[in-house]
């Protein structure tokens, strides 16, 4: 790989390496090539003598063909790179015609996303996608770190764990069935979803094995056009035993800050891209995000703050609103100016499962607000007492029928617990300082996109 290339510590007797062409440079006597395989940002670049092993094709080794060049590591005259190749042969492995979309110059989002079969090809998504995968590595440190089990949660799934009716419904696939059939009961018989979350399932395993954590897809059918929502999403869901509201606060803050530090310390200069194309600002701020603690208030004290500050909001607030996105950015951008956790918010706006306070009138959620994108982590401390989660439910019109299995953990050596989730594609909008959920998702999937 051109990374292993570029990092050797001596020249190297002989080197192949292949990959595809980004720029070609003919003079009479010989070729300039920059080459780049997608394991990191550099190109390698090669000098090919006319008249070596396939330099016949030279003219076709244009812009995205992919060939494999031999020969050997020389110290580099130019700046910025210490090795270069002296080819020996070159071999044409696969042409790129010249209508190949990705020549080199500047390509907006929107174009991108519209051939997303060729776009980590481009530079800053080869970067995005390579610090997803880094991201990904991080979250399974953190949670191994610490000795939480990662448990699988079903993708499939029989309860709106959010109910906010955002379900998208699974069905068998037959072609017998006239377009209008109801789709009810379709799964073998029972009806199923896609997930929306995988946290009451998670409780199960909490509660039975004390710190787990679930990574995986989720599903919302959600018909919202916005720069942070997707139907198809990743989600990190941790859940712990023995747990309340201020340990649930500190894991989410932890956690955010550890993948902070990792992409400022492991991106293998995929950052810089970042900071230089999408956000003159980011490393610096992820860096003050690192050191300085989140800011916490309760639901109560931040509509004052968002009431007392005279601002027109779009959407007015008051007590008992559920917080938009552009409260969360007041108090993160231009209030705190910092990572900020709102808990204790009133029951009216949260889902079935919380916990409730002594007030009767808050339950124990924590949102973690961040600027520029507003809620990356959603959680609570859970109701672990069955009379009052029996009253929670039917006062969500649960069925208790329904949620028998969840009302057995309350029966059976009930206990304190809460978790989180925390979007996967937000927190990597957040280290990349990338503006568009649609561009840190390999195929995004959102309301009028599934073309393949
Ligand atoms: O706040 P949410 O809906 O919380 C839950 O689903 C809980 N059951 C999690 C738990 O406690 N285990 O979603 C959690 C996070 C949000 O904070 C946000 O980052 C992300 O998931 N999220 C989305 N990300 C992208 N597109 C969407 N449509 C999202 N909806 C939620
Ligand atoms: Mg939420």
């Amino acid at each position: 790989l051109i990374k292993k290339a570029l990092c050797s510590e001596q020249a190297q007797a002989p080197i192949t390496v292949k990959g595809w062409v980004r720029t070609r440079r003919d003079s009479k006597d010989f070729s300039f090539l920059e080459i780049n395989d997608g394991s990191c940002l550099a190109n390698i670049q090669c000098i090919a003598d006319a008249g070596i092993p396939g330099y016949d094709d030279i003219t076709k080794m244009t812009t995205g063909a992919a060939i494999g060049i031999t020969g050997q590591l020389v110290e580099s005259p130019g700046k910025g790179q210490k090795w270069e190749i002296h080819a020996t042969s070159v071999e044409l492995i696969g042409e790129a015609p010249a209508d190949y979309p990705l020549q080199k110059k500047g390509h907006t989002p929107e174009f991108l996303r519209s051939i997303a079969h060729l776009r980590p090809r481009a530079n800053l998504y080869g970067a995005t996608f390579r610090m997803r995968s880094r991201m990904a590595q991080a979250v399974h440190r953190f949670f191994d770190e610490r000795d939480f089990t990662y448990v699988h949660t079903p993708i499939i799934t029989a309860s709106d764990c959010e109910g906010a009716g955002e379900m998208f419904r699974v069905s068998t696939l037959d072609a017998s069935k006239p377009e209008a059939q109801s789709y009810e009961n379709d799964f073998f018989g029972k009806s199923a979803y896609l997930t929306v979350s995988g946290q009451l399932e998670g409780e199960t395993f909490a509660t039975a094995l004390s710190n787990i954590y679930t990574f995986g897809p989720t599903f919302r059918a959600e018909n919202s056009n916005t720069t942070r929502h997707a139907s198809e999403f990743w989600m990190i869901e941790p859940e712990m035993a023995f747990c309340d509201l201020e340990g649930d606060m500190d894991l989410a803050e932890e956690f955010t800050k550890y993948l902070v530090d990792d992409a400022l310390q492991n991106n293998e200069g995929d950052l810089d891209i970042f900071n230089r194309f999408v956000d003159k600002g980011l490393i610096e701020r992820l860096q003050f995000v690192s050191e300085k603690p989140f800011q916490r208030v309760s639901y109560t004290e931040a509509v004052e703050i968002l009431v007392k500050s005279g601002k027109k909001f779009d959407y007015p607030v008051e007590y008992g609103v559920n917080l938009q996105s552009e409260h969360e950015r007041f108090l993160t951008e231009e209030h705190f100016q910092c990572p900020t956790t709102v808990y204790n918010y009133p029951k009216e706006v949260k889902p079935f499962y919380m916990r409730l306070n002594d007030d009767e009138k808050t339950v124990t959620a924590m949102d973690v607000l961040v600027p520029g994108i507003g809620e990356i982590v959603g959680g609570a401390q859970r109701e672990e007492r069955l009379d009052v989660l029996k009253a929670n439910m039917a006062h969500h019109q649960l069925s208790e029928e329904d949620y028998w299995w969840y009302l057995d953990l309350r029966k059976y050596g009930t206990c304190p617990h809460a978790g989180f989730g925390a979007g996967f594609e937000r927190l990597l909008m957040f280290v990349t300082g990338m503006k568009n959920i649609r561009d840190v998702i390999p195929f995004a999937r959102t309301p009028g996109s599934c073309d393949f």
